[in-house]
This record gives C-alpha cells, structure tokens and sequence, in this order.
C-alpha cells in the first residue's frame, strides 16, 4: 500500500500543500503565492504574509488532496517546515499540521527548510547520491552543504554577509526593477552587457575560501549608480544588472568548484529560489562539465518555495524513525548543520 506523506510549508509568502507518495513521488504540489499582497510594499511584510497563510491554508490542502486523488484518511504522516523563516509565518503551518496530525492519529514531523530545498534534488533526479555537495542559495542562505548521507549535512562554506538573494533583491530595488527583486534583475540582465562593468569579488585567504561575501559588490554598485546620478549621466540599467550578476554568479560557480575538487565530489546539486536563475544554471552546468562532474538542476518549480521538498525531508526522518510531539515549536533562526566538515 503506498505511504502518503503530506507536507506543509508557510515559512515566507508561499502557502504549499504537497502529497507525496512513498520516497519520490509527487502526487500533488500546490502553491497559493501572496506576491501581489506584497508588491505594493517592495518587500514580504511579514504580519499580512501570516494572515494570507491563514485565509489560503484550508483550500491549499483541499486542492493538494484532489490533486492527489486522496482522501484525509488515506494520509500517512504530515511534515512541515518548522524554521527557518517569519515566525508568525511559520506557527500558521505548524498549527495546520498539529490539527491534521491530532485529528487522524498519524505522525507528525518537523522539516529544516533548507533541508527541503536540498531533497527537491532528490525528488527531481533519481540518479541523485550520497556524498552530495549542495549549494543552497536563496533570500536568506547561501550556503555550501555536504551532504554526507541522509539527513547528516556538514557546513563546507557559507555568506560572510549578504545571501545571494538579498543581493539581487537590494541590486534590484537600486535599480529600480520592481519587486520580486531577483527575477526582475535576471529579466533586465539579459538585455544587458556583462563586461560593461567590472565589480569586485570578494577574496578570502587560504582556509576560509570556501565562504562567500556579496555586501561588498552591492556597496559597488550602489556606488556606480550615485556617481552616475552625481555627473547626471544615464544609468545604463541593463549593463549594470549583467554586470552585477555575472560577478555574483561566478563568485558562487567558482568556489562550488573549488570545494567540488576538494571534496572529491562526483555530483554538484544547486537549490533554492536564485537556483532559478538561467545565468547561474548555465555557468554552473558549463564549469562542472569541463571537470567531469554531474550538475543536478531542479526544475523551476521545484526551485521556489514548494511543500513538495518539505515532504520528501520529512519522509526521509520519518524512514529513520523521527517524529515530534504537539509541542513542535517554529524556530525562526534553524540552523542545518551544525558541524563543519
Ligand atoms: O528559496 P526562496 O524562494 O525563499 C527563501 O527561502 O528565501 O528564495 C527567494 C529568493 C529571493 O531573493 C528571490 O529574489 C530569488 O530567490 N530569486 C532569484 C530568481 N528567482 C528567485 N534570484 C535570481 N534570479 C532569479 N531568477
Ligand atoms: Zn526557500
């Protein structure tokens, strides 16, 4: 009899609901976005992104089960994110899992995000393995994980500063490209010419060069761009997006490369929303190539936040005998790994 997990995931401005059937199968994954609720503010505003969570959960999880083909009864377990993210985000998902849990008498689970976003590897490639290096980059994290074996993550290299995201949504407002911040940057970069500026990279010594920096190239830009505005010159939008991207994304296909060789590693996994980004899967795709190693891009929809990647995580503790009690709490500051290498 198949095994459906069901996964739950509030932690920003995305309501997920996702059946998954046994260890890799999508049965449904249903995403309810609040981009128009935040637009008007250029950023999430995290006391309406808990209140849509609230009003989207309960059709979310209807349309997930329909999807499915399922039934309440027919549900296994139940995993959901539980940090990091918005508090008040995240309590809307646990307590939606708690009920479910509670009322049907199965097992509940609690989900590191990041974890999820590293298992949308796993549900998207069979050929997926253990030791996996992942590099994670989203709207808060940046970081190099290798993945040892199920759920035994060591940190190989993380942001100093500023997550790959939030440099593209800072860049982004700017420039004055709109909100979300990263696609738009990325939509304006394509029209533009990468060599047209040359920003700097952050430089670490021996031992620590694994880490990354971006604070310093968004301070660059900001800086071209007032000085620009100072002489009364044009601000070539355009130039100055492929230009901030190119360097952004080779400083992370580079250092993923130099950790890949070090490491060993005969796969490189990218995940995470910027793992959306054309530019980085390309030049990712092209550098591990020339070394002979195996890139695994998630597809888009699995780049996004999704409950899908919270269900296979979940699956994962689950098949280890993992479990919580109603006393899960959301801890916005989750870290993954707790040991480096
Ligand atoms: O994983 P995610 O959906 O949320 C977090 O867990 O943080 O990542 C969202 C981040 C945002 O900073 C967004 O601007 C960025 O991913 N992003 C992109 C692209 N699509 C989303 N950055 C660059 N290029 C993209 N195409
Ligand atoms: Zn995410």
């Amino acid at each position: 009899m198949t095994f459906f997990t069901l996964g739950v995931e509030t932690s920003c401005d995305e309501t997920g609901a996702a059946v998954l059937a046994g260890e890799r199968h999508i049965a449904s994954s249903v995403i309810a976005s609040q981009l128009e609720v935040h637009r008007p503010f250029g950023g999430v505003v995290p006391e309406l992104a808990s209140r849509r969570h609230l009003e989207n959960m309960q059709p979310v999880l209807q349309q997930a089960l329909e999807e499915a083909g399922i039934s309440w009864p027919d549900l296994g377990a139940v995993a959901v994110t539980r940090g990091p993210g918005l508090k008040g985000a995240l309590l809307v998902g646990l307590c939606t899992a708690k009920a479910i849990a509670l009322a049907l008498g199965i097992p509940l689970v609690g989900v590191n995000h990041l974890e999820g976003h590293i298992y949308s590897n796993f549900l998207a490639h069979q050929q997926a393995a253990y030791p996996l290096l992942v590099l994670i980059v989203s709207g808060g994290h940046t970081e190099l994980i290798w993945v040892r074996e199920p759920l035994d993550y060591r940190l190989v290299g993380q942001t100093r500063d500023d997550a790959a995201g939030e440099a593209f949504d800072k860049v982004a407002r700017v420039l004055n490209l709109g909100f979300p911040g990263g696609p738009a940057l990325e939509a304006a970069a394509f029209r533009g010419d990468s060599e047209s500026v040359s920003f700097p990279r952050a430089r670490f010594k021996r031992g620590q060069d694994l880490d990354f920096s971006f604070s310093g190239l968004k301070t660059a830009v900001i800086n071209h761009v007032q000085d620009l505005a100072a002489r009364d010159q044009e601000v070539p939008v355009h130039d100055i997006a492929a230009s901030f991207q190119e360097s952004l994304v080779g400083a992370l296909v580079d250092t993923a490369m130099q950790a890949a060789v070090r490491l060993g590693a005969g796969q490189v996994a990218l995940c995470g929303g910027v793992a959306a980004n054309q530019r980085l899967r390309g030049l990712l795709w092209q550098e591990g190539a020339q070394r002979g190693l195996e890139v695994l891009l998630p597809p888009l929809e699995l780049c996004m936040d999704n409950a899908a990647m919270i269900a296979a995580a979940g699956w994962q503790r689950l098949a280890r005998g993992e479990s919580h009690d109603l006393g899960l709490g959301a801890i916005p500051d989750l870290e993954l790994a707790t040991r480096s290498l």
